[in-house]
Parts: structure tokens; sequence; C-alpha cells
């Protein structure tokens, strides 16, 4: 499906050749997939990006009082969206990931707001990062030439290439978390609910851990980067966000001979709780 959907971009943009990479193929993809497995209707899609970016924004250390509108107006949109769609597919339930979960509310293991929330959980949680790291990952392959060559000729090194990305810029560069149980770090010790602010970005480059880390390789292993965080809440998602990426770099490294980009220092988004281009100019020529 994601094969499918990659190739159909792509014919179109390689007749266009200049693109914006975020924009025109990294936005549409991740949406697209996870609304496939979800069932959400093809031409939704669009919209759930949009409500997924503006709840985000919640979530963001430097949140304004207008973010926090947004947010919530995205988030009440967005429930009596998935609101309907449930009570479709209540009537006429098909093969997706909606109908199964409205099969465990039946037999009595959600609540309806629990479905609700799960659905809007995984819609919203992998749209904006996937399209961040894409962006980054893409950006970092044109700074580094000789790892895109490298990728080129040496194809199977696509899975490592890809948590390369993750680890090289983190699409959640800081989340937070609170402390289910007493804690100690680094000799002092904190009670059970402290609030944590981590930084994955930062872990992701420590030298301890990564030899030469600030240096992207596409070879890189072991690589236990910690974009995805870690322990019992590991990201959900971390196999399908992973494998919407290995579909589009390895086709681009098939159909596409060579990539240029247009500007000599692409805008990254501002905040803390994101990291990815804005936009990502480029030219491309068919192979
Ligand atoms: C670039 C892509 C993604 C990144 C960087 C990312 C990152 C994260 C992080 C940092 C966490 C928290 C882990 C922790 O608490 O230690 C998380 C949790 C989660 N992610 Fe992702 N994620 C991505 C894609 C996705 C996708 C595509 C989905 C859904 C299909 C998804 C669904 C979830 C869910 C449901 C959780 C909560 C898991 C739990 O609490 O048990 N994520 N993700």
């Amino acid at each position: 499906m994601i094969q499918r959907y990659v190739d159909g971009l792509l014919d179109r943009l390689l007749e266009q050749r200049q693109i914006d990479f975020v924009a025109d193929l990294a936005s549409h993809v991740p949406g697209h997939i996870i609304g496939n497995v979800i069932g959400v209707p093809d031409e939704d899609c669009p919209q759930l990006r949009i409500w997924s970016e503006n709840v985000v924004q919640f979530f963001d250390v430097a949140r304004t009082e207008e973010h926090k509108l947004l947010a919530e107006q995205a988030t009440t949109e967005f429930y009596y969206y998935l609101r309907d769609l449930i009570a479709q597919r209540k009537k006429k339930p098909r093969k997706d990931l909606i109908s199964t979960l409205i099969a465990a509310k039946s037999a009595g293991e959600l609540s309806e707001t629990e479905l609700i929330s799960t659905c809007m959980l995984i819609l919203m949680a992998g749209h904006g990062s996937t399209i961040d790291v894409l962006g980054s990952g893409m950006h970092a392959l044109l700074r580094y030439p000789d790892e895109l060559v490298r990728l080129r000729q040496n194809p199977e090194y696509i899975h490592t290439a890809v948590q390369e990305m993750f680890r090289f810029e983190s699409p959640l560069p800081y989340f937070h978390r609170y402390a289910s149980e007493e804690i100690e770090v680094l000799g002092r010790r904190y009670p059970r609910g402290t609030k944590f602010g981590l930084l994955y970005g930062a872990a992701n480059r420590d030298p301890n851990q990564f030899p030469s880390a600030d240096q992207f390789d596409i070879a890189r292993a072991p690589n236990r980067h910690v974009a995805f965080g870690k322990g019992a809440h590991l990201c959900l998602g971390n196999h399908l966000s992973r494998l919407d990426m290995e579909v589009i770099f390895l086709t681009l490294m098939k159909r596409v001979k060579t990539i240029e980009l247009l500007e000599d220092e692409p805008k990254y988004k501002k905040g803390l709780s994101v990291r990815g281009p804005q936009s990502l100019q480029l030219l491309l020529a068919a192979a």
C-alpha cells in the first residue's frame, strides 16, 4: 500500500521536477497510510493532518493562549468527526482497525471515550513527527552527499540509514514524563509524580553513547537512540513510521538520478517539541 501510494506521488513529482519535499511528498504519506490502516476515507486524510498539527501545538513548551484555543477547537472537531465515523462503522464494519476497536468495545474491553481517544491518539501520534524526520532525513543526506552515494550503492543500509535519521535529528527533541515511583537520578532522589523534561535530541548526540555523535553515518550500528522513547511506553508506531521512510527513501534512490537542494539554509520549525524543516526546495531528475 505504501509503495503504491509513493509511486503515484512520484510519477507526478518527477514531471514537476522542482518540488517542496515537505509539502509535496513527506506531508502526504504518513497521514494517508495511518488513515488507511484505521479506516478513514482518503478524502478526509488532509483534514486529519491539520487537526493533528493544531492539537500537537498544545504540548509545545512555548505555547501561547492562541495555540491552546486552536488545539482545543481542533480536538473538539476531531472528536465529533471520529464519533460519526464510529457510528457509520458500527452499522457496516470493514476490515480496518476502527472496526476491530469497535468489536473490542462491544466485548467490554474499551469504553466509548477510550475508543475515540485511542483512534485520535493513533491518528495524531505519528503524523507530524514522521513528516518532520522525513524532511530532516532528506536534508541530512543532502548535507552529507557521501552518505547519499553510499546509500545509493548499498540500499541494504536502508534500515540503519533510517534509524540514523531518527538519532541525528530527533523529531521530538523534548518530551515530559512523570516518575511512576520514587527514583534516583545522578545521586538525587525524586518523589513519585515528579515531572521530568526529557531531552531525547540531546541524549541522541551523547558522545558517551555514540562514537562521533555529530557525524551522520548511515551504517551506524549499534544505534540505541531514544527518538521513540523507551520502556513500557515505547512508541507503538515506530515500525510503521520507519517503514514509511524506508519505502520513500528506497524509491527515491531507485527512481531519481539526481536530487539538488535549491536553498542554502532551509528554515527549521521553531520550538523544543518539534524538529524538522518547514520546507525543502529540491530539483529532481528522473533516473
Ligand atoms: C517519527 C515518528 C514518531 C516518533 C518520533 C514518535 C515518538 C514517540 C515517543 C517519543 C513516544 C513516547 C514514548 C515514551 O513515553 O517513552 C511515543 C509514543 C507513542 N506513539 Fe509514537 N512516534 C512516532 C510515530 C508514531 C506513529 C506512526 C504512531 C501510530 C501509528 C505512533 C503512536 C504512538 C502511541 C500510541 C504512543 C503511546 C504508547 C504508549 O503510551 O504506550 N507514533 N511516540
